[in-house]
């Protein structure tokens, strides 16, 4: 276990690191092959359940994803968000995240850093559980979407937040819309790597919500590229469905028992 992070970790400066968010088996089958790390991310709540936000998702949604998501993956690394509301205080979060890890088999955790949980972190990285770290634009803690780091003090404040937060032990950190040149900062001042979305290619690693790059989400934001238009694809082929019933071509024989 401890390898596979390590090698996650060395990867900095050596490649880019690549990573994607999944929910499902097959889906993460798919991605195993071009992944160094797999992410169950918290997104599922507006990707998947169609909530308004992440903030009232149960803990046992995530398990149950997470237990998918492991029985695809050979060798990426898995991580599982943990849920708004699972990491309140230290001892309920060490509770909830050895359940998630012994329930789901996951290799990580990853919570959202609010400038007040850092006890948290090192309480976790204690009990010898993966943290991974995510600053900037936390949509746990934050409403309203506004891109993060683009004056001074804000900056700073940054910076110094990714450097606490390395301390306290987490083997790598998602910056979620960070201005560019604060994203090369951070990413210049940590031995781990940086994982950006919506912060520029100046991050030691990307990722992206897989429902957004496959064009099925319908959530497109400037970060987000679509590298397909699953929408219309399977917009065709129900529509193509839709119509062979109602003219009778389908089944057929050799669909028939
Ligand atoms: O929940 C999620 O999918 C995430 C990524 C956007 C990093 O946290």
């Amino acid at each position: 276990m401890k390898t596979k992070i390590k090698n996650f970790i060395n990867k900095k400066k050596k490649r880019k690191l690549i990573c994607l968010t999944s929910y499902s088996k097959s889906i993460t089958q798919i991605l195993d092959k071009y992944c160094d790390l797999i992410l169950v991310g918290d997104s599922l709540a507006n990707v998947l359940y169609g909530m308004k936000n992440t903030h009232n998702l149960k803990l046992e949604t995530m398990i149950n994803h997470a237990k998918a998501v492991r029985l695809g993956a050979q060798k990426s690394l898995v991580v599982v968000d943990m849920p708004k509301g699972s990491y309140n205080n230290s001892s309920q979060a060490l509770k909830n995240v050895k359940r998630v890890i012994k329930e789901t088999g996951c290799d990580a955790i990853k919570i959202e850093n609010n400038f007040q949980n850092l006890n948290i972190v090192k309480t976790l990285v204690k009990a010898k559980i993966n943290v991974m770290g995510h600053i900037g634009f936390t949509p746990q803690f934050k409403t309203k979407f506004k891109v993060e780091g683009k004056n001074k003090i804000q900056q700073t404040k940054l910076i110094r937040q990714a450097q606490q937060i390395e301390k306290a032990g987490v083997f790598s950190i998602v910056l979620e819309c960070i201005s560019k040149i604060t994203a090369q900062k951070i990413t210049k001042s940590l031995k781990i790597p940086t994982i950006g979305i919506g912060s520029s290619n100046l991050c030691d690693g990307q990722i992206l919500v897989t429902d957004d790059l496959l064009g099925i989400s319908g959530f497109y934001p400037k970060f987000v590229k679509k590298y397909a238009n699953l929408n219309k694809t399977v917009d065709e082929a129900v529509k193509k469905f839709n119509k062979e019933v109602k003219l009778n071509k389908f089944p057929q024989n050799k669909n028939s028992f």
